[in-house]
Formats: C-alpha cells, sequence, structure tokens
C-alpha cells in the first residue's frame, strides 16, 4: 500500500507552477547539465553533496580573475578597491538574504564546517566543567565532533536529542533535556541523509527559555529554503555556498551581535587585528575579527552572484517545483519491490533508501554506469545508519533543475540494477 505520509506538502497545481517556473530556460543555465556519463546523458541527483553551478556564477568567477583580482582591504590602487567593493557587496547581498540585522553579523567562512568550529572554539573559552551541550541525533559529523572536542577540552557533557523511526527528533525528550545547565544547542535545520526538516524555531524558543544559545547548520536548508534569522531569533547560523549554485571552499557564520562580540578570535593572522605590537595585540572589529588572512575573494562574490540567481527564481517557486519533483519520486520509488525508504517527515527533495539484500553501494555503482549521479554511504551522519542498523543508504537528492523525466530514469536504473544484483 502506498504511504500516503509523503502528502504532506502544500504545493501549487501544476498548471500554476508550469507558469511561474521555466524549466528548460533554467537547465538552460546550467552548462554541466548538458553533459554525457558513461555515453548516457546526466542525470545528477546528488544535489545535497553540492549543487552544480549556473553560468550567471561561472561568468563572475571568470570576470573576476579576468579583470580586477587583486587583495581586499589593503591596497589603495583601482584593483584591490573593485575587488574591495565587489567583496563587501556580496556581504550585503548574504545580509539581506538571511535578513541579518547587521552587515557585520555575516561572517565569510569556507563553508559550514569552518563556521561550527569558529563557534565550538569560541566556547571553549565560555564553558565550565558541568555545562552541558545538546545536539540532535540528526547530524552529520562536523556538527558532532567539534562538539564532542569541545567537551574534551572543557569537561561540559555532550548530550543527545534522540531519533525516531519516521526521522523525526524527539521533542518531549529535548524538553527533559534543557535546564539551567544546558549553553548550547545544536541542531541541523535539515539533515543530510534523509532530509527532515526540524522544528527549529521551536528548539530556539525553548533553548532560549533556559538561556542556551543556539547554533542551527542550515547546509542542506538553503537549497531550499530562504531562512529568516531574525524571525529564528537565532544566536548562529551557517551554510555553505557550494549546496546554494555557488563555488565550494566559501560560506557564512551568522551570528547575533552580542554573541560575536563575546565570542574570542578563532584565528590570527592579518585582516583580525586593529594593531600589533610584541607586547600586546589589540582585535579588529566585526566581521574582520573572524576573517584572519586573505580570504576566498572571488568565492564570495561569487556566493552573492549565486543568492542574487537563487532569488530570481524565487524560493517559493524553488519549493514548490521540488515538492512535486519529492512527491512523485517518492511514489515511483515505492513501486519498486524491495525498497525501503528512510524519512518519512516533513522534509527537503531527498529519498534516502535502500533495496532488500542490496549493498547501496552496488546500487550507486551501476547508476553511475548509466548516467544517474547519487551519493551512496553513511553521508558522514553514522549515528542514523546505525539507529536503523544499516551500513548506509543510497540517496537521491533533487534541486529545481531537475525533472520528472529524470527520475524516470532513475527509477528505471534502479530497477535494472535491482534486477542484475538479485
Ligand atoms: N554533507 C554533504 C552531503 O551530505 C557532503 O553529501
Amino acid at each position: 500500500m502506498r504511504d500516503t505520509r509523503f502528502i504532506y506538502i502544500n504545493y501549487f497545481c501544476s498548471t500554476k507552477l508550469d507558469k511561474m517556473f521555466s524549466i528548460d530556460k533554467i537547465r538552460a543555465d546550467f552548462p554541466i547539465l548538458q553533459r554525457t556519463v558513461n555515453g548516457k546523458p546526466l542525470v545528477y541527483f546528488d544535489n545535497a553533496a553540492t549543487s552544480q553551478t549556473p553560468q550567471v556564477v561561472i561568468d563572475a568567477i571568470v570576470d573576476y580573475y579576468s579583470s580586477y583580482n587583486a587583495n581586499i582591504h589593503r591596497g589603495v590602487h583601482s584593483l584591490s578597491q573593485e575587488a574591495t567593493d565587489a567583496y563587501e557587496k556580496a556581504r550585503i547581498k548574504i545580509q539581506q538574504h538571511f535578513n541579518a540585522e547587521k552587515s557585520y553579523e555575516a561572517i565569510f567562512t569556507s563553508g559550514t564546517t569552518h563556521g561550527i568550529n569558529i563557534v565550538a572554539s569560541g566556547f571553549s573559552e565560555l564553558l565550565l566543567a558541568g555545562d552541558e551541550i545538546i545536539v540532535s541525533a540528526l547530524e552529520h559529523n562536523s556538527n558532532i565532533v567539534p562538539w564532542q572536542m569541545l567537551c574534551e577540552k572543557t569537561d561540559a557533557v555532550l548530550k543527545v536529542i534522540p531519533m525516531s523511526e519516521d526521522g523525526s527528533l524527539q521533542l518531549d525528550v529535548y524538553e527533559e533535556l534543557l535546564s539551567e545547565k544546558t549553553k548550547l544547542v545544536f541542531c541541523n535545520h535539515v539533515s543530510n541523509a534523509l532530509g527532515t526538516i526540524n522544528p527549529i524555531q521551536e528548539i530556539i524558543r525553548k533553548a532560549h527559555q533556559v538561556g542556551a544559545a543556539v547554533l542551527i547548520d542550515g547546509a542542506q536548508a538553503c537549497p531550499h529554503i530562504k531562512p529568516d534569522v531574525q524571525a529564528l531569533d537565532v544566536d548562529f547560523y551557517v551554510a555553505s555556498a557550494h549546496k546554494i549554485c555557488g563555488p565550494t571552499g566559501v560560506g557564512i557564520l551568522y551570528g547575533k551581535e552580542e554573541w560575536l562580540q563575546k565570542l574570542p578570535p578563532y584565528q590570527g593572522g592579518g585582516e583580525m587585528i586593529e594593531t600589533v605590537t610584541f607586547q600586546k595585540t589589540s582585535y579588529a572589529g566585526l566581521p574582520h575579527k573572524f576573517e584572519a588572512g586573505t580570504p576566498n575573494i572571488c568565492g564570495g562574490i561569487a556566493f552573492g552572484v549565486a543568492l542574487d540567481y537563487m532569488n530570481s527564481i524565487g524560493f517559493d517557486a524553488i519549493t514548490a517545483y521540488e515538492n512535486e519533483l519529492l512527491l512523485y519520486g517518492t511514489e515511483k520509488l515505492q513501486e519498486i519491490a524491495g525498497l525501503k525508504i528512510y524519512g518519512t517527515v516533513s522534509k527537503t527533495a531527498v529519498i534516502s533508501f535502500n533495496i532488500e539484500g542490496v549493498h547501496p553501494y552496488d546500487i550507486g555503482a551501476i547508476l553511475d554506469k548509466l548516467g544517474v549521479a547519487v551519493r551512496t554511504g553513511h553521508h558522514c551522519a553514522q549515528p542514523i545508519m546505525d539507529f536503523y542498523n544499516i551500513p548506509g543508504t543510497v540517496r537521491a537528492s533533487f534541486s529545481f533543475y531537475n525533472t520528472k523525466q529524470e527520475i524516470d530514469i532513475l527509477v528505471s536504473a534502479i530497477k535494472r540494477a535491482a534486477k542484475m544484483l538479485a
């Protein structure tokens, strides 16, 4: 019997959506989608690992290196000023996209992991032995290991919000874990392995009731959802550009000003200082205090262009279209004998599955031969796999530039792989 729990999302009827969303035009923006893999047209369903790059972002990168490549914040010459200008304009685009109150609350990072480590390292000076940190069971390794390292350094205690079979978090247990000892709560907005959309507004509100700060990992949410950090009242929010049509090696740490003032710098170096003598160094103000060394200038500028591109399509249209893909893909995949989907609550366009008796890696390898790119394995989220007692899953993650026809190709490729491996 078909699982109707998937039919949960408001989505526009196809006719209305077609008017809002010209898929052919969108696909033409992505040169890579024209290529073949192993002699077959590429079907790219590994968007949760990294998204593809539209021509406008590629052009911005080429333009930077062709026309105004220079170091920023430190040159009187024109090239340096042009580069500084473009980089700081990108910061403002990011501020506006996330609705941060102040542009200096947007810190450029090398990606989500870097952002998390800035906060974790800073808290090592704020925590006392016996303080508690709460993380969720749905976390990526990059959201588990820095907190374990922090607890080792400070003798703070790590507690975990458990998950349920449907891929949701047990919020009643979360409430029991919270106490005046809780100093920091950490949760992803969306699970990378299952796609679960976590109720972060509630998680943040409850943490604030006991005076704890909250860091939300938005890496997997931002390709699908436009977060409003002020409305969420979140203390820290991190994301990576490469999941949102931008380049790799650049990301964002949003922090409320009061918290960014409280945290010590993460790295020492150029840019993050006010004055340096051998006796004493004073640090620069925000955002530079957290931006030591020459940053990924081109990446930051291209990140801004990627956000412009996504916003020109519009997140309402993106969400609606991707929800259609999710619904269609779920229905089609559920028709395959022996296929089990993990994570059945409200989620983004991610389908994590296994076929009974078949190793996910073997499915992934055959799909690749047929031109279909998916991720297989534990997705850097081993505790989730342990919970389900499986070595990993096959994960098909959709984006707004994918189509139902591509899902049909995935489905017939899975059927072929299952037959070969039976
Ligand atoms: N965290 C990325 C993923 O889920 C790499 O694939």
